[in-house]
């Protein structure tokens, strides 16, 4: 297969009143990273195999129509104000309950159903690259008090990483979570599944959680099917006799997260592509999706459908319903205060 960015032409459109732009990162190695305004989202991703072709490793649609209709809303995007689950769609600041729409069963997941995935953002782009998007979120919209000014900028570095610097802003006391949510198949978009990527991921503890997928309980990874403390393949555990993988078809559980930005909190290879991609966070979670919910409706750029395990996401956030569950790393903002957020994907060959 060969991979190639979608054309601007396509993203150029207008949206709720505003219009849309493709954004295109390079850098001295070739590689090239497309984003989109509308969602704060990463298009594409191509990035030298071992043989030196680029294959695009983010899944995702050509034109901003079909992500706009698209079955799964969320390829690529920032999600927020919320991103992940609060449960009941309910939480309380300062004595006041706020209540927010049901989109997940009874959950609200990923800011509701018009959240930042599904607004067009503000941008500027002043160098190949580095491009900025900013977006001010009513007080109200989408039953989140204070208006929350948040910006998003994604760097391309010459050593093949894009480095998320997220910041946000509240005129109230408000909550914050955000996450960016790309699909990735290291073996490029369309290519088959994740399924025989090897992946490590660094912690000694993951989430449980309840039938409507809210934690419960913080369990030890070892001894189950979660220990990703060395390498294995997703597809080693994940139809194990688990009640939390078989209740989920899949992994889509948040890992408590204790490593510093400065170290990987997660290493993914794919042995075909030789593609490696290590994940660096402050956040002291990260969320592994295996994409279990992919319903085929869906035809990618190069106009395969998008079946359950087509890509994975890690996302790196705090944990889901973190305001209802005072014990968790905290995720209120305070009037006045910043909030501030960087997450690395790194990508290599594997060695
Ligand atoms: C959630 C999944 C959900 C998906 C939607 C993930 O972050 O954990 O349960 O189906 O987002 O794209």
């Amino acid at each position: 297969m060969i991979y190639q960015l979608p054309s601007s032409k396509n993203f150029e459109s207008q949206l709720k009143d505003k219009n849309t732009h493709l954004f295109i990162l390079k850098n001295a190695r070739g590689m090239q990273v497309a984003l989109s305004d509308y969602g704060a989202r990463i298009v594409s991703i191509l990035v030298p195999d071992q043989k030196g072709n680029l294959r695009d490793v983010a899944l995702g649609f050509d034109s901003i129509q079909k992500y706009y209709e698209a079955d799964e809303q969320y390829h690529g995007v920032t999600a927020g104000r919320f991103a992940n689950r609060i449960a009941n769609g309910t939480f309380e600041i300062n004595g006041s309950s706020y209540t927010l729409d049901q989109n997940n069963g009874i959950n609200s997941l990923h800011g509701g159903i018009e959240g930042f995935h599904r607004r067009v953002w503000d941008r500027r782009m002043n160098q190949e690259s580095y491009v900025e998007f900013y977006y001010v979120s009513k007080d109200g919209e989408e039953g989140f008090p204070g208006n929350l000014s948040v910006v998003v900028s994604y760097s391309l570095t010459d050593e093949n990483e894009i480095i998320i610097k997220y910041r946000a802003e509240s005129d109230q006391d408000t909550v914050i979570n955000l996450t960016n949510h790309t699909y990735f198949n290291l073996n490029g978009e369309g290519n088959g599944d994740i399924l025989n990527h090897h992946l490590q991921i660094n912690s000694t503890e993951y989430l449980a959680v309840d039938e409507h997928q809210i934690p419960n309980a913080i369990i030890p990874v070892e001894g189950t099917a979660f220990d990703f403390r060395e390498f294995k393949t997703i597809a080693q555990d994940i139809a194990a006799n688990d009640e939390q993988l078989i209740a989920a078809k899949g992994y889509d559980h948040c890992f408590v997260n204790a490593i510093p930005i400065s170290s990987p909190c997660a290493s993914v290879f794919s042995p075909d592509s030789g593609i490696r991609m290590d994940v660096l966070t402050t956040e002291p979670g990260v969320q592994l999706y295996t994409g279990n919910w992919m319903t085929g409706n869906d035809i990618g750029k190069s106009g395969h459908k998008y079946l359950p395990y087509a890509g994975f996401c890690l996302e790196t956030q705090h944990y889901p319903d973190s305001p209802n569950q005072p014990e968790f790393p905290t995720t209120s903002l305070k009037k006045g205060e910043v909030f501030t957020s960087e997450t690395h994907f790194k990508f290599s060959i594997q060695k």
